[in-house]
């Protein structure tokens, strides 16, 4: 049996009764309770506008699981490992962001070069609150993002994710040289440093993943790389931040988690978005320790 809430979305794509469970026909929000790594296979290639990855960053985090506990060359060969598993099911105007850490980014990037076309690094400044901090290096208060695409086809839509100007600015910038400039009307390009706060306690969007990642970073990335009406691919869901904006935002979505609780918490945030047609399909045999092994091998 196999465990997933099948979230028909807003577009009004129907969460359709049998044809592939995973990619295909069947259409809509599929969150399963699997390993990506060993149900990859069941992903038809080439059905992926988009994949939203935030893997295990090999630092030891503790996911109820044993998944963040690699490092160093044993931790690149996983990653190497899944990030093969996942390229292939991207259309060939499909593109990739990938969140790691300055520990193993250039590994990871120098790989993703040899198979992909490198768009942009983002840093995502997390707007750390400066206290004291370490004493022998810089504070380190960034993550690295890769954005990659399959070709320089790939698709990006500007106009979703434009950042207005206030009348104040926009004022400012009134000169008759850029009057009717479509960035001074809409906005203009976010640019690569996304300043955006990692997500505290108080936060109303917070629940209980210790790296769930802001809803603001995740739907700016859905809604400039995935078409609406696409699918968009998250093979480490946590507490499905991603599939939470495809579910507002029209997108159908695929995502894959080993955790019994985080994969419950995704359920429950998808079904509050109040997107019509949750079915929820009978829960895994499969148990978390079973998920963990086969992770392991
Ligand atoms: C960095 S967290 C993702 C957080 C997520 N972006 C969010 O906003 O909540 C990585 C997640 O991947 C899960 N995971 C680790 N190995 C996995 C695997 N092989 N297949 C599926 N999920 C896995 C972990 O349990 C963890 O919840």
């Amino acid at each position: 049996m196999r465990d997933e809430i099948d979230h028909a979305s807003a577009h009004g794509a129907a969460g359709a009764a049998g044809g592939d469970v995973h990619g295909g026909t069947d259409r809509g929000i599929h969150l399963h309770h699997r390993d990506f790594l060993t149900d990859a296979a069941n992903l038809p290639d080439g059905s992926i506008d988009l994949i939203v990855a935030d893997p295990p960053y090999g630092l030891g985090k503790d996911y109820g699981n044993d998944s963040d506990m690699r490092s160093g060359d044993a931790f690149l060969d996983w990653t190497y490992g899944w990030l093969d598993l996942a390229i292939p099911k991207l259309k060939p105007s499909g593109s990739l962001y990938i969140f790691c850490t300055w520990q193993y980014a250039p590994e990871i990037f120098v790989f993703l070069k040899r198979r992909l076309t490198m768009v942009n690094e983002i840093v995502w400044d997390r707007r750390v609150p400066s206290m004291g901090g370490t004493v022998r290096r810089y504070t380190s208060v960034h993550d690295n993002i890769g954005y990659f695409a399959v070709s320089k086809d790939y698709f990006f839509d500007l106009d979703p994710i434009r950042i207005p100007y206030d009348a104040v600015t926009k004022k400012a910038r009134s000169r008759k040289l850029f009057e009717g400039s479509k960035w001074l009307e809409l906005g203009y390009n976010p640019k690569d440093v996304w300043s955006v706060s990692r997500l505290h306690r108080q936060h109303a969007e917070r629940v209980d993943h210790p790296t769930q990642k802001p809803l603001e970073i995740i739907e700016r990335m859905v809604l400039a790389s995935c078409p609406r009406g696409g699918r968009v691919l998250d093979p480490f869901m946590g507490s499905g931040t991603t599939a939470v904006a495809c579910a507002r935002h029209g997108r159908e979505f695929v995502g894959y988690e080993i955790n019994a609780d985080y994969h419950a918490i995704a359920e429950k945030r998808v079904a509050e978005t109040g997107s019509v047609g949750v079915r929820v399909e009978p829960k895994s045999e499969t148990t978390d320790t079973a998920v963990d092994q086969a992770s392991a091998a």
